[in-house]
């Protein structure tokens, strides 16, 4: 049996969570889960974003699968996402994004962002000073070995051919600098990978304007926040792309999106990328039969054209989710 720590959230976290549960349990009957709150709602209940039994519960499962949490501008607040990240040692935040919907977007999109996930922007050291704040933003050499050796070995593992370093090294020399040397020295060996650069203002145009050029990209922090967002609406919306954070001993999956205020508790928030970050979850732990089940019943249904909203379709979250039901017990998807 695999334990699974189920973190629901805030938003529409329960509502997509629910969705990826129904499905995780329809593929396998190895998942144990247990369940944990986390963020607002914990709050609400035991006066903490994330209260020791939930970080307990955290370390001592197989891996962890949340929806999302909302942020809160109270003073007391501190983020349990960045928290979990950085002491479970998660230092690898892989994001991928794949056509898998009718989109706008110019060609298709297959990337897929493997974002540094223990510094940069994100070490919260902001120091005040009479006219302002300073925020330190932190580039070491291990953190940048270590999340582009990671970056390199998914390629390998998953049958990539590119890699792109994105960064600011012409405007922060120094920092970027670091990882952009970094970068080109550990791919120096790699001859069955291509190896680019692309700064990180044009690469989020690039996304937008040739999507198709990209295979994995490897960027820091705040860069692959950012960009991933932006992939997402290449493919179609926040509501398609999952996401994993990756440590030595410790791992936790979610949607790219947030708790989304604005349609949650309506029943139609797109459950794709809470499905998603549950089969990648199940390919993390070496199942990947069923996870590769999962994600072929999901296109199954997209190319049947059962669409949620967001995508200007007529489902909700649950209707949709029966559909990919169906898709795995083998039932046709009809439209
Ligand atoms: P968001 O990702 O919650 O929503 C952005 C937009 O995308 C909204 O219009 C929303 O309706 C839409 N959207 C998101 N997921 C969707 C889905 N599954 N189906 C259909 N539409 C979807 O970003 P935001 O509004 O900037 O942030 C809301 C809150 O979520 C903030 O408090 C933020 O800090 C938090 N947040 C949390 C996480 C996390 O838990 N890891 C991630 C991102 C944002
Ligand atoms: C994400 C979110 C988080 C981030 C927030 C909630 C701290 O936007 O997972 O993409 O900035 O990394
Ligand atoms: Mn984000």
């Amino acid at each position: 049996m695999r334990r699974i720590c189920v973190l629901k959230g805030d938003g529409i976290g329960p509502e997509v969570i629910d969705c990826s549960l129904a499905i995780l349990q329809k593929v396998s009957d190895k998942l144990e889960f247990e369940y944990a709150d986390i963020g607002y709602a914990a709050f609400q209940k035991h006066g903490n974003y994330m209260p020791d039994q939930t970080f307990d519960l955290m370390k001592r499962s197989d891996s962890c699968l949340l929806g999302a949490v909302a942020s809160s501008e109270r003073g007391d607040y501190s983020s349990p996402v960045l928290r979990f990240r950085k002491e479970l040692d998660l230092f690898a935040n892989v994001r991928p994004v794949k056509s898998i919907a009718p989109s706008t977007a110019r060609g298709p999109i297959d990337v897929v962002i493997v974002r540094e996930n223990s510094e940069g922007m994100y070490t919260q050291n902001e120091i005040f000073d009479d006219e302002g704040v300073t925020t330190l933003r932190r580039v070491t050499r291990r953190a940048s070995e270590r999340i582009i050796s990671f970056a390199i070995r998914w390629a390998h593992e998953n049958g990539r051919r590119k890699v792109c370093c994105v960064h600011k090294s012409n405007v922060l020399k120094a920092s970027d600098g670091l990882f952009l040397r970094t970068f080109r020295e550990l791919m120096e060996n790699q001859k069955d990978l291509v190896k680019e650069e692309q700064l990180v203002d044009s690469a989020a145009l690039k996304l937008i304007t040739d999507p198709a050029a990209f295979d994995v990209i490897v960027t820091l922090n705040l860069y692959g926040d950012i960009l991933s967002d932006v992939a997402a609406g290449v493919a179609g919306g926040l509501g398609l792309a999952p996401s994993g954070n990756i440590g030595p001993d410790h791992s936790v999956f979610e949607p790219v999106h947030g708790s989304a205020p604005d349609i949650a508790g309506k029943g139609i928030a797109n459950p794709t990328a809470a499905i998603l970050a549950g089969a990648m979850m199940l390919r993390h732990l070496g199942m990947d039969d069923p996870a590769a089940r999962i994600e072929n019943a999901v296109s199954e249904v997209y190319a049947s054209g059962h669409l949620t909203q967001d995508l200007g379709g007529r489902h909700g979250s649950r209707s949709f989710t029966e559909h990919v039901l169906k898709a795995l017990s083998g039932a046709a998807v009809r439209r």
